[in-house]
């Protein structure tokens, strides 16, 4: 499977930007852990990671018919971006999307997601390790997502 990992805003700040919350692994050892565990499971996995919710929405149409799944990881668009929302729906490619803290210990307003819906389903919680449950949901599933 090919998977693109997208990640939003303020992500590339990973183990410098409240280290206590998001850890203390650098965006770039994300990268490489995760590049590495899909090609371990006879995978590719491309990191992507944009500041921008344009960045974001190009990302996810660029996907179409070039990855079998998407990760992501909207970073605070996740709470308001209709766009983003409209994007994924568009898309045509499966995605999961992936919270590396537990958005319900937080604020309030990061309990609601308004891209989940487009989503075959949402980890939260979990560290960084949410992607590779994610991927791993996908390995599982032979690139179908399905309901369970
Ligand atoms: C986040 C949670 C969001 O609320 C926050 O704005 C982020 C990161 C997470 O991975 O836990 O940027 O998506």
């Amino acid at each position: 499977m090919k998977f693109l990992i997208l990640n939003g805003p303020n992500l590339n700040l990973l183990g410098r930007r409240e280290p206590g919350i998001y850890g203390e692994g650098t965006y770039r050892a994300l990268c490489t852990r995760l590049e590495e565990f899909a090609a371990a499971h006879g995978s590719a996995a491309v990191c992507v990671q944009s500041n921008s919710e344009g960045g974001i929405i190009d990302a996810i149409h660029a996907a179409r018919s070039v990855y079998d799944a998407i990760i992501l990881n909207p970073g605070a668009y996740t709470h308001y971006s209709y766009a983003i929302l409209d994007a994924l729906k568009a898309a045509d490619v499966p995605c999961i999307e992936v919270h590396i803290s537990n958005v319900h210990q937080r604020e309030e307003f990061r309990r609601h997601s308004v891209t989940a819906p487009a989503c075959v389903g949402q980890i939260c919680g979990l560290g960084s390790y949410g992607y590779e449950a994610a991927m791993g949901y996908f390995l599982a599933q032979g690139g179908i997502p399905q309901c369970v």
